[in-house]
């Protein structure tokens, strides 16, 4: 199996570069932020929980160690439409995110909650004290570093595109002018509305979607041209519909992600370290391949 973790140790950033393309963007869902449904690991999205016990603290810098072992539990907060990372089965939330954060929450002694909201409010959702981190598939960017602290980088991705089987469209420059659906909030969002104004190439028009699932959907229908979605997922995804889409082998950025807490919390210190014990005692490896398959 190829290698995707990155070396910890050596986890010297690259800044993402936002190269991205220019386009007009528009709403396609309308399900913002499913505020803070503070819920088990075990148990679904739309609890609509009011557990102010477990709220971390609003603290800019989040709740400290002891705080945290004192509750018991500590508190992730994620999207869980983002299968292989986080995802549901049946009541479950699952994936590889949710396999090391439960790592990190036994090396601490205490319990792992989940809380699974909209990507775009999983920051937010952080600096307000409602979660003591963030474990999502995050890549790091300058513009979320200027919000959150990361770890060290966990994993190498990059902006894959989905069209049909049978699309014109055979690399990244013939995305030129047609519809695509990005994942709100995404680093793909960001790159395909050309938020900084970077970009090599101009998509027409861009939908936003609550899950990379439906824009994958409207591909297949033929209502967007292609997807721009994480490689991982966008493998996923293709798994499924082997028959109706497929992933251009020319990607669109190089992204790391890293695991994302609280500006100046004590916290980051602690999770590089034991991200750095999971590598080397080859947990990491173990649970990349229960959720990728080997190529
Ligand atoms: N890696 C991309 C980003 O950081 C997409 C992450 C989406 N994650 C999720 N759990 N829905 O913007």
């Amino acid at each position: 199996m190829k290698k995707r973790f990155l070396a910890l140790a050596l986890a010297a950033m690259t800044a993402f570069s936002m190269a991205a393309c220019g386009s007009s963007a528009s709403s396609e869902t309308s399900s913002d932020a499913a505020a803070d449904t503070s819920t088990d690991a075990s148990a679904s999205t739309d609890t609509a929980s009011s557990d102010t016990s477990t709220d971390a603290s609003a603290s800019s810098s989040g709740r400290t160690l002891d705080e945290i072992k004192a509750d018991g539990k500590i508190i992730m907060v994620t999207n869980a439409e983002f299968e292989p990372f986080e995802y549901k089965d049946g009541d479950d939330i699952v994936g590889i995110d949710v396999d090391i954060a439960k790592a990190i929450a036994d090396e601490l002694g205490v319990e792992l909650e989940i809380s699974d909201i909209a990507f775009a409010s999983c920051i937010p959702a952080l600096q307000a004290g409602k979660a003591d981190f963030i474990a999502a598939g995050m890549s790091i960017t300058e513009e979320r570093k200027k919000n959150v602290d990361f770890t060290d980088n966990y994993f190498n991705a990059s902006q894959a595109i989905i069209v049909p089987v049978d699309s014109d469209i055979a690399s990244r420059t013939d995305l030129n002018g047609k519809t695509v659906g990005v994942q709100t909030g995404t680093t793909g969002d960001s790159y395909c509305t050309n938020e900084d104004g970077s970009s090599d190439i101009s998509v027409g028009e861009v939908k936003r979607y609550e899950k990379a699932v439906d824009a994958a959907q409207d591909v297949i229908s033929g209502r967007i041209d292609a997807e721009v979605i994480d490689n991982f997922v966008a493998d996923k995804l293709v798994e499924k519909n082997p028959d109706k889409i497929k992933k251009l082998d020319e990607a669109l950025t190089e992204e790391q992600y890293a695991m994302a807490l609280p500006k100046g919390s004590e916290l980051t210190a602690k999770f590089n370290e034991i991200l750095k014990s999971l590598q080397d005692s080859g947990k990491l490896d173990e649970i990349e391949s229960k959720y990728l398959s080997a190529e």
